[in-house]
């Protein structure tokens, strides 16, 4: 065959692989931050169930929950780098290189949990899952989340004021971060795995929270006053290495694509049908509930708009109008 030939059947070659890589048998690893027990871990191992059975046992996923495989920062490079194929992660990492994901965080852009999880389905929010693969290296499957935020403190509060000069944990990212520099409290980033010792240790004098965790890892035992606020709802992102997205067959892509959203969806159900009895428990507590609105962080409110209405104008503008439509 003279060269020109075989070049040519390279190239070829080359061309029918980049579109549909042949469906290789291989076993993923997933990466969690959520301990065993939680609802992303319970349904990232029925995903892993699911796409066994599916690919009649030639796929199979390893789960590696409660940050076994580092933080969500470290999971991040090891997906961009194809050493890690999947994980379910809050949007912290994502968001900073994808700042227009920051603006899900939008103060009270959804009353609750329902209103959460329809947003998120909307082409507001999914829209911004195209930027996942070229600026974070990963693609983004769709959304999933851990119900609303709240706030626990160890010391007493009757008004926003009250909450200034506290140190307060927050899931390290920036929409977060603000809300609470514009309290004038001194928002202190841990990822989940630190923050029961950090509150019992007084560390941190309270912490933004969902009412499912504060509940299940009894962080309401060290607190003297639980804001149930709904302040934010806390979307998390399923996402496949972009590398390794690359090298999969378009059957396989498909699968991924179908198991992994249905599993999302479930995470999305099972937070609308829990949510209440969760809440429920906590006003149990015997701790001091006090039920706050917009109006509690009114001025935080008009604060936080305003840096993020330059930051991830269009985006934020987007959100705020599919909110109206789903408030109907
Ligand atoms: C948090 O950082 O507060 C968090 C992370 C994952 C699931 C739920 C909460």
């Amino acid at each position: 065959m003279k060269i020109r030939k075989i070049g040519t059947l390279i190239a070829a070659v080359a061309g029918v692989c980049a579109f549909s890589a042949p469906a290789l048998a291989k076993d993923f690893r997933m990466g969690l931050i959520t301990p065993p027990p939680h609802i992303w871990t319970q349904q990232a191992n029925g995903f892993a169930e699911d796409l066994k059975e599916a690919s009649g046992g030639k796929h199979t996923v390893s789960v590696f929950p409660a940050g076994q495989l580092g933080s969500e920062a470290q999971m991040l490079q090891q997906m961009q780098t194809g050493a890690l194929d999947m994980a379910f992660l809050t949007i912290a990492e994502a968001s900073n290189r994808v700042e227009n994901l920051g603006a899900l965080y939008a103060p009270y852009l959804v009353r609750n949990v329902a209103e959460a999880a329809e947003i998120l389905k909307t082409p507001a929010a999914t829209n911004l899952l195209k930027e996942l693969p070229a600026k974070a290296g990963v693609v983004g499957i769709g959304y999933g989340m851990a119900g609303m935020r709240q706030i626990l403190t160890a010391k007493p509060v009757e008004t926003a004021d009250d909450l200034s000069g506290m140190k307060l944990r927050i899931t390290p990212l920036d929409p977060i971060r603000d809300f609470y520099i514009d309290l004038g409290a001194a928002p202190t980033p841990l990822p989940l795995p630190a923050v029961y010792d950090a509150l019992a240790n007084g560390q941190v004098d309270g912490i933004d929270m969902d009412l499912e965790l504060i509940w299940a890892l009894k962080f309401w035992e060290k607190a003297d006053t639980i804001l149930v606020s709904n302040h934010m709802m806390f979307p998390m992102v399923g996402v496949v290495s972009a590398r390794v997205w690359k090298d999969m067959s378009e059957e396989d892509r498909k699968m991924i694509t179908d198991l992994m959203s249905k599993r999302l969806d479930m995470v999305m159900a099972e937070y609308k049908a829990k949510e209440s009895g969760w809440e429920e428990k906590v006003r149990g507590t015997g701790k001091t509930i006090k039920d706050v609105g917009p109006e509690f962080f009114e001025e935080e409110i008009v604060e936080w708009e305003e840096t993020w209405s330059k930051r991830t104008p269009e985006a934020l503008s987007s959100l705020r109008e599919a909110a109206k439509n789903i408030k109907k």
